[in-house]
């Protein structure tokens, strides 16, 4: 991927603009049914992740800004975690998928009384922006598609234009020619389809009921409707989008992998833009989501799970992972810190190495900073959780809390068994296995006491070496 291609589309997605208003009633079908053969994969192909979050969730972000009347999803059968991943929106299930054009008939059964337009969207096609689609949208016409030119058009159909007038925004298709049917001549033309089609409701029910399957690959494609449209004096006009990234298509992991490396640096990009350090961009990993404080500081090699918010002048040290955690302000984590979901930070915590928090919330100027487990536990202000202490909060059936006063000096090595309370201001002596409570500014000690023999070392050592002898 070039440097300037990638700089194009990072203005692109920079662009705050409002999304252009739509001012006709839309409906959206977002085909997400196909088995994603080419990733060979048991997941759907649309719950595949970019940057932590699935395809189809990056798709319907984008349609969801348009404010469409309803949303329906065409799913396959036995994907309940993706009907589960587009709630609240609407689904269809496509039994038996025989392609593109089947699976918007399949939808159609949900709008039987809308009037308006059909925006028909790919879920394969994540970094579609609403912005194009607006304009899609808003285009004269009844029957509008979202073409690009690819230095690459391999894989994808190509738009054949009435009167090679492939440049112009609004001009007239004469049809879509899928990679498998096409001519070597009109496998020449690099202006594609997107995916992305608009047309009105009434033309939509009536075209696909017309598509058959006589091609090269025995499917129903919705690609067919320009043709059909044709014969009933009705024109498709071609909407160019001008950035080729918005509308890649992903058919297998290495296109996953594509998309993912282009996320990433447009991630990074944005962390920069906005106050952010990073010692080593191309080893930081970011979430969709993550939010960064001003003069936060990322060493080389972190990786952020979904749900990370940071707060201001935080440090983050080489080779920490975090997922779902919230960190206050001047926090100092890592490095080799593990901030597992439900973590959340005071001001001024320190983690340190080899640390891994859980479902723990420490409160300001709390200390973890070596070699620690911190599970299911609220630990109060300024607590010290000394080297190797940990917190047994599983019996192997049932998770159970710790509560730590402030203040509260736990020592090295110290196993606190929970449910377990411990006062403010308490010490818990090195080495102990803690089961019961233990009351405020007390002293808990459970270790045995050393048993010391004099000189017994030296006296079997001496035993060896006469045994040798
Ligand atoms: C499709 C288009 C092609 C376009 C390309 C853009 C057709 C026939 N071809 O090809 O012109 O250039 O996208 O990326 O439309 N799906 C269903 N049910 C089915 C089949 C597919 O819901 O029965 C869904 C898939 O889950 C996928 C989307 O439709 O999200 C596209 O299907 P895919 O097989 O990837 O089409 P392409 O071969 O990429
Ligand atoms: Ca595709």
């Amino acid at each position: 991927m070039s440097t300037e291609n990638l700089l194009s589309f990072n203005s692109f997605l920079h662009q705050s603009d409002p999304v252009p208003t739509v001012d006709k009633p839309l409906a959206c079908v977002v085909l997400a049914a196909g088995k994603g053969t080419r990733m060979k994969s048991d997941l759907p192909k649309v719950m595949h992740e970019i940057a932590g979050r699935p395809m189809i969730g990056w798709v319907l972000n984008a349609v969801e800004a348009l404010n469409p009347e309803k949303i329906i999803v065409v799913t396959g059968p036995d994907m309940d975690d993706l009907q589960a991943a587009i709630a609240p929106h609407d689904f269809v299930v496509q039994t038996d998928r025989l392609g593109t054009g089947h699976a918007v008939k399949t939808a159609l059964g949900k709008l039987t009384d809308f009037n308006g337009d059909v925006l028909i969207i790919l879920g394969d096609m994540p970094f579609i922006t609403p912005h194009t689609l607006a304009q899609l949208c808003a285009m004269e016409g009844d029957v509008k598609i979202l073409g690009t030119h690819l230095d690459n058009p391999t894989g994808y159909g190509r738009l054949i234009m009435r009167d090679n007038s492939a440049n112009a925004d609004g001009a007239v298709l004469e049809k879509i020619v899928e990679q498998a049917d096409g001519t070597p001549e009109e496998l020449q033309h690099n202006l594609v389809n997107t995916g992305a089609f608009c047309v009105r409701a009434d033309l939509l029910h009536k075209y696909v009921a017309q598509i058959d399957n006589q091609n090269a690959q025995g499917e129903y494609y919705i690609t067919d409707l320009p043709v059909i449209a044709a014969k009933d004096d009705v024109v498709t006009h071609v909407s160019l989008c001008h950035n080729p990234q918005e509308v890649i298509g992903v058919n297998s992991r290495k296109h996953l992998a594509e998309l993912e490396a282009i996320m990433q640096d447009y991630l990074r990009d944005q962390a920069m833009d906005n106050g952010v350090t990073l010692r080593d961009p191309s080893s930081v990993y970011f979430a969709y989501d993550t939010a960064l404080g001003r003069d936060v500081v990322i060493g080389q090699h972190v990786v952020f799970g979904p749900g990370v918010c940071v707060g201001h002048d935080v440090n983050i040290h080489p080779f920490c992972h975090l997922e779902q955690a919230k960190i206050g302000n001047q926090a100092n984590i890592g490095p080799y810190a593990r901030l597992r979901p439900g973590t959340v930070l005071g001001e001024k915590v320190r983690i340190g190495n080899f640390v891994e928090l859980k479902n723990a919330n420490l409160g300001k100027g709390a200390k973890a900073n070596h070699l620690s487990y911190i599970g299911d536990a609220i630990l109060g202000q300024n607590v010290n959780f000394s080297a190797g202490a940990i917190t047994a909060n599983y019996d192997g059936v049932n998770k159970f809390k710790t509560s730590v006063g402030d203040d509260v000096m736990v020592g090295t090595n110290v196993t606190l068994v929970a449910p377990i309370e411990i006062g403010r201001g308490a010490y818990i002596a090195a080495g102990s296995a803690i089961t019961e409570n233990v009351p405020e500014d007390a002293l808990s000690v459970a270790r045995n006491r050393p048993i010391i023999r004099d000189q017994w070392a030296a006296k079997r050592r001496k035993k060896i070496q006469d045994s040798k002898k």
